[in-house]
């Protein structure tokens, strides 16, 4: 058995996907009396994200069941020791992630969460679950909190964060991407330069859309 299907991982886990079912049709809702110009400006903006997502900050906009066991089994297959996560909200793929580095035999992930209640939540479902003593919340803009410190050997990305920054929050972790590393994009079609930069086997990955909604890339470049 992994940790992943154990409680206390499971029982947090279900809890968290039970409330996300019950918040997502008032996501939905407000996003639907957009027009479908104002919504693609919204979720590309490389500006208007802090309105949009604190607008947002009671609800876990987590990624799907299938996207967070592909988390798990990527960071198991890779052998991940260091994830780093843009976009944590209540720590559902977080905790994908941490059960993953757990069964590893231990590891470190840096997460990033600009909404301070979102933060709180997320480091009370870690500790719930048996996993704080491998994840680090960053509190503040990722633009900020991953431009520094980070591990000097990058296995896994989660974005997951605002999607006009996704270029940007790549540059910051890239140089420390290992050779293989792994990155997966949730909802990706919003940011076409991301799109770009990772499908340029120039840029120095190799990547394609991986299901409903995840961009899968990997880093086979060298400096
Ligand atoms: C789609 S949710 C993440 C869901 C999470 N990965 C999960 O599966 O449980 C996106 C989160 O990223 C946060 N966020 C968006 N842009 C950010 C930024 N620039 N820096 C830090 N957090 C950001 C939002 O507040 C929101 O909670």
């Amino acid at each position: 058995m992994t940790t992943l299907h154990q409680a206390p991982v499971s029982t947090v886990l279900d809890r968290l996907f039970a409330l996300d079912e019950t918040a997502s049709p008032a996501a939905t809702q407000a996003f639907d009396t957009l027009s479908g110009e104002e919504r693609a400006a919204l979720m590309t903006s490389k500006t208007a994200y802090p309105d949009l997502y604190r607008r947002a900050k009671d609800l876990p906009l987590a990624v799907s069941r299938e996207t967070g066991t592909l988390l798990y089994m990527l960071a198991r297959a890779s052998r991940a020791a260091t994830i780093v996560e843009y976009g944590t909200s209540f720590g559902i793929s977080t905790l994908h992630l941490a059960s993953a580095l757990r069964d590893n035999g231990g590891g470190r992930l840096v997460g990033s969460e600009f909404e301070p209640s979102k933060v709180a939540k997320a480091r009370e479902n870690i500790a719930a679950a048996g996993l704080a003593d491998l994840v680090e919340i960053r509190e503040g803009d990722a633009l900020q909190t991953l431009a520094r410190d980070l591990p000097l050997s990058i296995d896994l990305v989660l974005l997951d964060g605002a999607k006009g920054l996704y270029p940007e929050i790549l540059a910051l972790v890239e140089p420390y991407l290992r050779r293989g590393a792994i990155i997966v994009a949730d909802n990706a079609d919003w940011s076409p330069d991301y799109l770009a930069r990772v499908r340029s086997p120039a840029a120095g990955y190799v990547s394609l859309p991986f299901g409903s909604d995840v961009e899968l890339s990997t880093w086979i470049g060298s400096r």
